[in-house]
């Protein structure tokens, strides 16, 4: 540890890509081995480029928790990742987010009051604890991992939904699955659940706005959440590509809506799409609806195929795009001088909790 005051991150605005592309790799270099970047697909290129590690949430998740050598683990990605990261590293290590205000918006669409009087509402026409598991997607905070782990649920991620909700009903008849609606809709129809047998949970209204009727017959139970980004792709779009470009391929994030998912010829999570693009022969053509970072990428990555992003208009996730190179800099050049800034630590009574239902799903994939 220095004696030397934190390295303020105001003054790094004024410098330019180059210099501070120079500074985060002497940063990185003097650090060596006891700093892991982990990276998700949806950052901005410049800071892309520094990651040592780079996958969707699950690749993520798991690399969090092998990475045991790393004294600290640099997540540019959003607050729910960086808090994963903290709940499966090794108490040792250490967690930071370069910015704390990347969060997402569809997390914050559920939160522990909401859900909690959810399952009061629900618990006044069944035995909650015997017939209902409560499923969380990744995309969320901590405590609703901890409820989810207190009461017999887990975690799913847009790459295992549809594994991670056949485990769910093999325990239980009935899912609370939160916060986005799509990913649910989209993995129960794709498992035969009807839509019928799928209700819309509104939190805020009483017992979610749905009848008893409506309750009992719901095999899934949908919180009203989505993200803003991957609603904005529309069968419309995907009407269009295939009038344009003759045998072209869509392929799509299953945050999508359930109408996008239907006309796709693929969904996946970020690393399947990524996966699946990559392994398609040159010459092929790709629509892809997720977040335009990685879209151009990959555009970027394959010149022999067509890659076309399939929104006319820009469509990236705010709160990802504020992980900047000043940011990654500043957490960098404070690391080299003893300091931790902008560290994620879940509280260990609700880091316990929610370990339990993020085993259980790495026990499933
Ligand atoms: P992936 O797990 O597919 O990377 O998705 C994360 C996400 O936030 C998509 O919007
Ligand atoms: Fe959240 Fe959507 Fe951004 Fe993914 S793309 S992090 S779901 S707001």
């Amino acid at each position: 540890m220095t004696t030397s005051p934190p390295v303020p991150l105001e003054p790094l605005y004024a410098l330019s890509d180059e210099v501070l592309q120079s500074r985060i790799q002497t940063a990185k270099e003097s650090l060596g081995d006891q700093c892991v970047i982990l990276g998700h697909h949806y950052q901005r290129e410049e800071v892309y480029h520094f990651a040592d590690l780079t996958g969707d949430s699950l690749k993520l998740s798991r690399l969090a928790s092998q990475r045991t050598e790393a004294r600290y683990i640099v997540f540019c990605g959003v607050h729910f990742m960086a808090e994963v990261a903290d709940i499966l590293s090794a108490p040792a290590q250490t967690v930071i987010l370069p910015d704390l205000a990347a969060g997402c918006s569809m997390a914050d669409m559920a939160d522990l009051p909401n859900v909690e009087q959810a399952w009061r509402d629900l618990g006044k026409g069944l035995d909650c604890e015997q017939t209902i598991i409560p499923m969380t997607y990744v995309n969320s905070t901590a405590d609703l991992k901890a409820f989810c782990g207190d009461h017999g649920g887990a975690v799913c991620t847009s790459s295992n939904a549809e594994k991670m909700l056949t485990w769910a009903f093999s325990q239980r008849e009935k899912v609370l699955f939160f916060p986005d609606q799509h990913l649910g809709r989209n993995s129960g129809h794709r498992l035969g659940i009807p839509l019928e047998e799928m209700a819309l949970w509104q939190p805020g209204l009483p017992n979610g706005g749905l009848t008893s009727a409506e309750i009992h017959r719901a095999r899934i139970l949908l919180w009203d959440g989505f993200c803003s980004v991957h609603t904005m792709f529309q069968p419309a779009h995907i009407a269009l590509f295939r009038q344009r470009i003759p045998g072209v391929q869509v392929i799509v994030h299953p945050e999508c809506s359930f109408d996008v998912c239907q006309q796709a010829d693929y969904r996946g999570s970020t690393e399947q799409i990524q996966d699946r693009v990559r392994a398609a022969p040159s010459g092929s053509q790709w629509a892809i609806g997720t977040e335009l970072n990685l879209v151009n990428r990959l555009k970027k990555e394959m010149p022999d195929k067509g890659i076309f992003f399939l929104c006319p208009t820009v469509c990236l996730c705010a709160t990802m795009f504020r992980i900047d190179l000043a940011h990654l800099c500043w957490v960098m050049d404070n690391l080299v001088q003893g300091h931790v800034v902008n560290r994620i630590a879940v509280p260990a009574r609700e880091a316990a909790s929610a370990r339990r239902a993020l085993e259980r799903m790495l026990a499933v994939v």
